[in-house]
């Protein structure tokens, strides 16, 4: 059930068929390069993308600007305590500034990050402080037709062998992103995430909680993990989090606002590279992010965040979120798109590997879907296979995800007969290769332009 109405409206319009042709040339055939007013259905992101509420908006109104002491942060503080359980907060601008305050105080060149998949800010990241990020998946999480409830967690086998390998003082950090972003969007379990925490004790290592879609990944574990079946999404989402350290935070998705983040850090924080975390987050924050009662943000989107922060736990929302993405997987499938299985929390993510019999595998089948969708409907998504993560062994997943409460069924419905419309002619469809590429490989799709074989 859905507790919310429109009550403000963005026209958008569908180009011709002739302009995506043309778009498409334009933007090197990548869908970063094409201008939103081109685009029909943005299924870019579910990121900063979203509607705001009513009682966001109002709340805009009564942002406190002031540099310092601003009466919005200690609004934020008091949402990320009450919906978190985290006291210690540092303000960022958004997920990949925290990323950038806390990851730097934790990580050095030669030490080794793990993390059930780490996204390609979070990569990025890493290596840009010298450290080298392993993923460790469960099995079967990269296959897209395996049942699974908890696809998205941590592998504590594949942990093992990896501190094994380089020892676990070289492992100051460990991460838990829930969802998992890279892997289709799937939920992580609490016993996981437990289990997970222990592993990081017994190393020695900062255990960090990504939070990003906390409350999706809440919401399965509902639906999903018997000891919570009777719990609330609050309940639950607060346990998960109280086994982690310090949290990352982007503020665009499960802040329910168009920009902000934060990194949030526990009482007494565990790791043998924490002392004083909270103090170091807050200097470097400075530094890269603002003076620590506004971190980036306005006064006013520090107050938006912190409304969308409460209300994305509250019922029926997680529940209608959860139902909306489960019903486009649906309608793709009845239209014959190959949709990974289970349908994750934010996006529906399609595997290209197989689709277009003339696309060979190096070139970039899923990256020729995304450009077919944009010209059969003037629908963008976004490519995570081999050309966003190039030398990374994984699917040719295409990610369709929706911005939190948006899209009605009829615009979804479009999206899927845009997909049964390139299904007819599949066989046309041509591969792609790069023609021009960034010098930092993990950032590539962002600006690469690319033309068809
Ligand atoms: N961590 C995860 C798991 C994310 O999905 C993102 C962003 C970030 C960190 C960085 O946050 O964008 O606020 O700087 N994901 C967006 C996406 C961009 O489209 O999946 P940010």
């Amino acid at each position: 059930m859905r507790n919310y109405k429109a009550k403000m409206v963005e026209p958008i319009t569908l180009p011709s068929r002739e302009r995506r042709d043309a778009v498409l040339e334009e933007a090197g055939y990548n869908a970063f390069n094409v201008a939103a007013e081109d685009v029909y259905i943005d299924l870019l992101t579910d990121s900063g993308t979203g509607t705001m509420s009513d009682a966001q908006w109002a709340a805009l109104m009564r942002g406190d600007e002031s540099y310092a002491g601003s009466r919005s942060f200690a609004h934020l503080e008091e949402a990320v305590s009450d919906v978190m359980g985290f006291p210690n907060v540092v303000p960022c601008h958004q997920g990949r500034g925290a990323e950038n305050v806390l990851y730097g105080c934790l990580v050095e060149e030669g030490d080794v990050v793990l993390n059930n998949a780490h996204f390609d800010t979070t990569r990025a990241h890493v290596a840009n402080l010298g450290g080298e990020p392993v993923d460790c998946p469960v099995e079967g999480a990269r296959d897209p037709d395996i049942a699974g409830d908890f696809k998205g967690d941590f592998s504590l086998d594949r942990a093992r062998a990896a501190v094994d390998e380089v020892g676990h003082e070289n492992v100051p950090v460990v991460v838990l992103t829930i969802t998992n972003n890279s892997t289709a969007g799937q939920p992580v379990s609490v016993a996981n995430t437990r289990e997970v925490a222990e592993f990081a004790r017994e190393i020695g290592a900062t255990f960090v909680i990504d939070a990003c879609r906390f409350a999706e990944n809440a919401e399965f574990v509902r639906r999903r993990e018997a000891e919570f079946a009777d719990a609330s999404v609050a309940d639950i989402a607060r346990e998960q989090l109280s086994y982690a350290d310090a949290l990352v935070m982007s503020g665009k998705k499960e802040g329910l606002s168009n920009v902000g983040g934060f990194v949030a850090v526990a009482e007494e924080p565990g790791g043998e590279a924490a002392a004083q975390l909270f103090e170091r987050a807050k200097q470097r924050g400075i530094l890269y992010e603002g003076f620590p009662t506004y971190g980036g943000m306005a006064g006013r989107d520090i107050e938006a965040m912190a409304v969308g922060l409460r209300e994305v736990v509250e019922p029926p929302y997680p529940e209608a979120r959860i139902d909306q993405v489960a019903t486009f997987g649906d309608l793709l499938s009845e239209a014959g798109l190959p949709v990974y299985r289970p349908v994750g929390g934010h996006a529906v993510y399609l595997d290209a590997g197989d689709l277009f019999p003339n696309v060979a595998p190096d070139e970039y089948p899923g990256q020729a879907l995304v450009c077919e969708l944009y010209r059969e409907g003037g629908v963008r998504g976004v490519e995570l296979g081999s050309f966003a993560f190039p030398g990374v062994d994984r699917p040719e997943l295409v990610r369709l995800a929706l911005p939190r409460r948006t899209y009605a069924r009829e615009h979804l419905e479009h999206v899927a007969d845009a997909g049964a419309a390139l299904l007819d002619r599949r066989r046309e469809v041509r591969g792609l290769e790069v023609v021009s590429e960034p010098p930092v490989p993990e950032l590539r799709h962002f600006s690469a332009e690319l033309r068809p074989v």
